[in-house]
């Protein structure tokens, strides 16, 4: 299976519909939309599209896109997924409701979930549009992750094109399991990365506000800091100073906690995932 798809996008009017239909509507894929707040239709017709009935647009869908949040996933699946036809696939663009089984699933409906990786750090960007596009899916090429699960590969290849389209400009499409994506997102790049990300700015306000430290010099000098730790610990393009190792040491010790590792534990990918979706526990 290739080509022009029957593509129907539940949350058209949020900000990841709003993305994701701003791709499409530039494919020649069949694309409905659907929007069920005031505000989210307004967007989705300023626009220039038009707006559907949930029913009548995953009725033929060969894929139903979901960009709903994450706590309105099993209401609205719960509703649509009986609606959609046979073979069709439904698309999450998260995996935490997914993993922890709050979807409505059918036999004959295969349940994939898509991520953007967002482009990277190391991206050799050529054009202001690409610099300025760090989220991605505007400018800058990304990589994206896919969870399929079906062995079939026509569907594989519907979700992989699909991805490539409300992401684009897409380098390459990963694909892994629902928890090895919940493995990702939300552990290694929410939980560690984006917390990391909020700790700098914090470092930064108290090198300005308790250290008294001029705003200009501190964050000029975080910047350049910010992209050497990266390219060095990431990338390993420079050794770490020897009085650096010491201060980074330092660092570990008054910062990290000892079982921090724990995360990656899958009972703590629960705990993790439950509180993000606001349940007790997460029972599959
Ligand atoms: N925001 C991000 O940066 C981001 C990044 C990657 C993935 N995601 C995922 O994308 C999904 C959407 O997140 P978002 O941040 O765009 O949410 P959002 O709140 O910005 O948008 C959700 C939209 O869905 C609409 N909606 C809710 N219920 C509906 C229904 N029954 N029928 C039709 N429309 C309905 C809302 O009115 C709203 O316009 C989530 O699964 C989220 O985890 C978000």
């Amino acid at each position: 299976m290739s080509g022009n798809y029957a593509i129907a996008v539940i949350g058209a009017g949020g900000k990841m519909g709003m993305r994701v239909s701003n791709n499409l509507a530039r494919t020649d894929h069949d694309v409905r939309y659907v929007e069920n707040s005031p505000a989210g239709r307004e967007r989705t017709v300023d626009a220039g599209r038009e707006l559907t009935d949930g029913p009548a647009a995953v009725a033929d869908a060969d894929i139903v896109v979901l960009a709903v949040p994450d706590l309105a996933l099993g209401a609205v699946t719960a509703e649509l997924v009986p609606q959609m036809k046979s073979g069709a696939v439904c698309l999450t663009l998260d995996p935490a409701a997914a993993y922890a089984g709050l979807l409505t699933e059918r036999d004959d409906v295969v349940q994939a979930v898509a991520h953007p990786c967002h482009p990277s750090i190391f991206l050799q960007r050529e054009t202001p549009e690409q610099w300025a596009d760090t989220f991605g899916g505007i400018a800058a090429p990304q990589d994206a992750i896919a969870a399929v699960e079906s062995d079939d590969p026509a569907a594989k290849t519907l979700v992989e094109e699909t991805v490539r389209a409300i992401y684009a400009p897409v380098i390459d499409v990963h694909f892994v399991t629902i928890k090895q994506l919940a493995q990702l997102e939300p552990t290694l790049v929410e939980t560690v990365a984006c917390m990391i990300g909020e700790l700098l700015n914090e470092a930064l306000h108290e090198t300005v506000h308790t250290m008294g430290v001029p705003e200009a010099a501190a964050r000029s000098i975080l910047h350049g800091h910010t992209q050497v730790a990266l390219a060095n610990g990431l990338r390993g393009d420079n050794p770490f100073s020897d009085a650096c190792l010491i201060a980074m040491k330092y660092g570990r010790e008054s910062i990290i906690k000892e079982d921090w590792k724990k995360i990656f534990q899958d009972d703590e990918l629960d705990k993790n995932l439950a509180r993000m979706l606001h349940l007790d526990t997460i029972t599959r």
